[in-house]
């Protein structure tokens, strides 16, 4: 069985990019054969987060074009068996993708026995982004601690609830996880930032898990190497925590509390 999962969130710069990065790499380490879709066309941010950027030849447009086999545009990862990069295109038009290529790209993913197919959402709730959560069986929801990105990602469920293939035909609803990103434990507790209890309440959706503002983010995509290898880093531990959390396991939460301050930090502020 293959399951869609769409990364959305309505707002831009919020780590989109970076969990599925994140995330489709770490459903690959755990053996499940995984392709992450780049969906923002124009863009191009997957392959660079990925470290394959220099090997991309076609992309997801040349081949609902017809201008590419699926198999020409997929890169494989260098480091992980089960890992492929399906790369947006850079030059090409906003409305180059359509609801019929994306579905036999879909499709024929399926038939070549992936069993997850992560979309990297472009931001927005216009065609762009609806198209990339039209035919997700999942949505991880997105959303930084902060009353703007929660209104979009409000949106973004309105949307999935209506505007989504499962919609469309009745079937079940599109199962729904809420990640919590760029999470700042201090400034929660100064009052800057909205508490993980604050979004999960107005959100209402189930969370997947919480990802701390972390230096090894930016780390990771300047050396093209998903954040979730680095093992020592919170984040990347926060990543593993929530693919866990998507197969089904339940962990507690971590790095949602303020960092006990050390001695000389507290001596002399920092
Ligand atoms: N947990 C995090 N800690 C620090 N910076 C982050 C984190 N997640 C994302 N970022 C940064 O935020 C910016 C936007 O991330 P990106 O994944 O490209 O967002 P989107 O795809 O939603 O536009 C990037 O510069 C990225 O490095
Ligand atoms: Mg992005």
């Amino acid at each position: 069985m293959t399951k869609v999962i769409v990364v959305t969130s309505g707002k831009g710069g919020v780590g989109k990019t970076t969990s599925s990065a994140a995330i489709g790499t770490g459903l690959a380490v755990k053996g499940h054969k995984t392709i992450i879709i780049d969906f923002d066309i124009g863009l191009r941010n997957l392959d660079l987060i990925m470290g394959c950027e220099r090997r991309v030849v076609y992309d997801f447009v040349n081949v609902i074009n017809g201008e590419a086999t699926l198999n020409q545009a997929m890169i494989k990862d260098k480091r992980l068996e089960e890992l492929y990069v399906l790369p947006a295109s850079q030059t090409r038009d906003k409305d180059a993708l359509t609801k019929e290529g994306v579905e036999k790209v879909i499709n024929e993913l399926g038939e070549k026995g992936f069993e997850y197919i992560i979309c990297d959402s472009p931001a927005g709730i216009e065609a762009g982004a609806i198209l990339a959560l039209y035919f997700a069986d999942e949505a991880i929801v997105t959303t930084n601690p902060e009353v703007s990105s929660v209104r979009d990602s409000d949106r973004i469920l309105g949307m999935l609830a209506s505007k989504s293939r499962r919609a469309e035909q009745g079937l079940e609803p599109v199962k729904e996880h809420l990640l919590l990103t760029r999470y700042c434990p201090a400034r929660v507790h100064r009052g800057d930032m909205l508490s993980v209890e604050d979004v999960c309440e107005i959100l209402a959706v189930p969370l997947l898990g919480v990802i701390p503002e972390s230096q090894s983010v930016l780390k990771a995509s300047n050396s093209g190497e998903p954040v979730i290898f680095d093992t020592e880093s919170d984040a990347g531990q926060a990543y593993q925590d929530a693919v866990e959390r998507l197969l089904g396991n339940s962990l507690e939460l971590r790095f949602v509390n303020e960092q006990k301050k050390g001695f000389f930090s507290r001596i002399f502020g920092g």
